[in-house]
């Protein structure tokens, strides 16, 4: 079966107290009695997904201890990373203060390009402080004719136009880009993003070339983000 990486962004979303319904409404899917009623409730028996929760900074060490708690399924990943070491830098986190918490960090994500002028510059630094970190970084292209840091093991592809909109790309589209990219680059897992929902997972992730998901409003609910993870 092929491996697939589920990824949740929940971008600039949840509080604390947000953070804990969701965290417990996974908990309770992954109790042997809804396993037993539902058959395939859980995120446990789905062994070929690695299922990668990325949330704010402020939740990141709570939810790593809810994770580690109640021994939950799930990696954690931040949403972005410092392009400078630890320092005078207000406001910054940097990638060893990440890496206490997450394996895993979104890197590029056109969000950050838009708002915050990330130039491939910049984006090239986050993954080299990603990289000597120790985490592994997913880095977000809009389109294939995108630079790719040296120590990207894992692409998103995520047209503008798909996020957040409604309208994702087709799973033609996204198969050509993915493969394209992967002759380009080579050795690349690729996933696709932009309005992904439990409905339309399936055919993306059915495409030969794409190794997952980027899920942004599909993951803000946990009953949602689930029926994402089995559709899979
Ligand atoms: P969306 O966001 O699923 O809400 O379209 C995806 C993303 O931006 O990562």
């Amino acid at each position: 079966m092929k491996k697939l990486f589920i990824v949740a962004n929940w971008k600039s979303n949840k509080t604390m107290n947000e953070a804990t319904e969701w965290l417990e409404e996974i908990r309770n899917q992954e109790s042997p009695a809804s396993l037993s009623e539902a058959g395939r409730a859980g995120i446990r028996n789905q062994e070929n997904k690695t299922v990668i929760v990325c949330p704010p900074f402020t939740l990141l060490a709570y939810v790593q201890s809810y994770i580690i708690d109640h021994r939950l399924p799930i990696k954690l990943g931040a949403q972005d990373v410092s392009s400078f070491t630890e320092g005078q830098y207000t406001g910054e986190v940097n990638a060893k203060q990440v890496k206490e918490f997450a394996e895993y960090v979104i890197i590029g994500h056109s969000e950050r390009r838009e708002y915050f002028h990330e130039d491939d510059v910049v984006l090239e630094k986050k993954v080299a402080m990603a990289r000597h970190a120790g985490l592994t970084p997913i880095f977000c292209i809009p389109g294939e004719d995108v630079s790719i840091p040296k120590g990207v093991d894992i692409v998103a592809y995520e047209p503008t136009a798909a996020i957040g909109t409604g309208k994702p790309d087709t799973k033609e589209s996204a198969n050509r880009v993915a493969s394209a990219t992967k002759k380009r680059h080579g050795g690349l897992h690729v996933l696709y993003g932009g309005s992904v929902t439990p409905d339309n997972v399936s055919s993306f992730t059915r495409m030969w070339q794409i190794s997952g998901v980027l899920v942004g409003g599909a993951s803000l609910d946990a009953l949602e983000f689930l029926a994402v993870v089995h559709n899979a």
